[in-house]
């Protein structure tokens, strides 16, 4: 498996490999779940350093849940004005120096392709918890998850919506969808589609895709639909983002097109999701951010091999 390994996209893992993290982490949910009296101490001894140079509320707190939940420890750069990141230090410096104090970093950055060039800075694992709008491998595999523990992943029929130009949760998952067959409906403004050369990749490796501006087009044809939040921080002119801003949203209306369907977000949601849909039966985004941590308990203890 992946042990020692970095993780900064999804296409470095084989479909075997994405297999065997999602069964790992049905083994571990019990312990996610704090259900055990003894709880699990296979990392302990072992350090995580959470480097976050953009928010987050999920992926850095579950990784943190995740290593404590497995009996190892966290450190963390509390923020960039609190460290030497606001003297000028720049990040391969940083990476040298953190990769001295733990086992493996969790690095989340707003330069697309900034966890690749970490990792020839770093003696430890580099995890790309999100680069720009690159990828974010480990959302994707809880992703995954979500869809396996509803029994969805083979013969998926999954629209993703919403901001497909800059959503990098949406690039990553595209492409491990790929691997298990799923046909893939893009729901987006013109302005926010898909990118030509994730198409082009997606294509050539057989995936079924089609191209859509209204949910209401395809909701019927679906299981899931993964809502996507519009990435107003990676807009180049804001003029552009005001131009698209608020123009989708899900609502219990809408989900009478399809009472059975799944409804996923990868979080933080602003306004694409109404949040009377929060009370229907098909509303999993709260139960998806959970699964953020027996996936990223499973990922840690293969990589730091446990
Ligand atoms: N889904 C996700 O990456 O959420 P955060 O930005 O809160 O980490």
């Amino acid at each position: 498996m992946f042990t020692k390994r970095h993780i900064i996209s999804i296409r470095d893992f084989s479909k075997d490999e994405i297999d065997y993290v999602l069964s790992r982490a049905e083994g571990l949910e019990k312990y996610a779940r704090g259900l055990t009296d003894r709880g699990c101490k296979l990392l302990e001894g072992k350090v995580l350093a959470n480097l976050f140079y953009e928010p987050s509320t999920r992926t850095r707190l579950s990784f943190e849940a995740a290593m404590t939940r497995l009996g190892g420890e966290i450190i963390n750069l509390a923020s960039q004005e609190s460290s030497s990141v606001a003297k000028g230090e720049n990040l391969a410096d940083t990476i040298r120096t953190v990769a001295g104090y733990c086992d493996v970093i969790v690095l989340r950055h707003p330069r697309e392709g900034a966890s690749r060039m970490a990792t020839s800075f770093s003696s430890v694992p580099i995890i790309n918890a999100g680069d720009g709008a690159g990828q974010h491998p480990t959302q994707t595999l809880l992703d995954l998850y979500t869809i396996k523990r509803e029994g969805l992943l083979e013969g998926l029929k999954i629209a993703l919506i919403g901001d497909l130009k800059y959503g990098r949760t949406v690039h990553s998952l595209a492409y491990a969808l790929s691997l298990y067959g799923a046909t893939l409906f893009f729901v987006s403004p013109n302005a926010l589609e898909m990118p030509e050369e994730i198409k082009s990749d997606l294509k050539e490796a057989g995936a079924e895709i089609s191209e859509y501006t209204d949910v209401r087009e395809v909701l019927k044809d679906v299981n899931v639909i993964y809502v996507t939040r519009i990435q107003k921080e990676r807009f180049p002119d804001p003029t552009e983002y005001s131009k698209v801003a608020g123009t989708y949203r899900i609502t219990t209306d809408i989900l009478k097109q399809n009472e059975d369907v799944v409804v996923m977000h990868p979080l933080p949601r602003v306004d694409e999701i109404d949040t009377e849909v929060d009370k229907t039966k098909n509303a999993r985004y709260f139960t998806q951010s959970f699964y953020g941590v027996p996936v990223r308990m499973a990922i840690l203890s293969i990589l730091l091999n446990k």
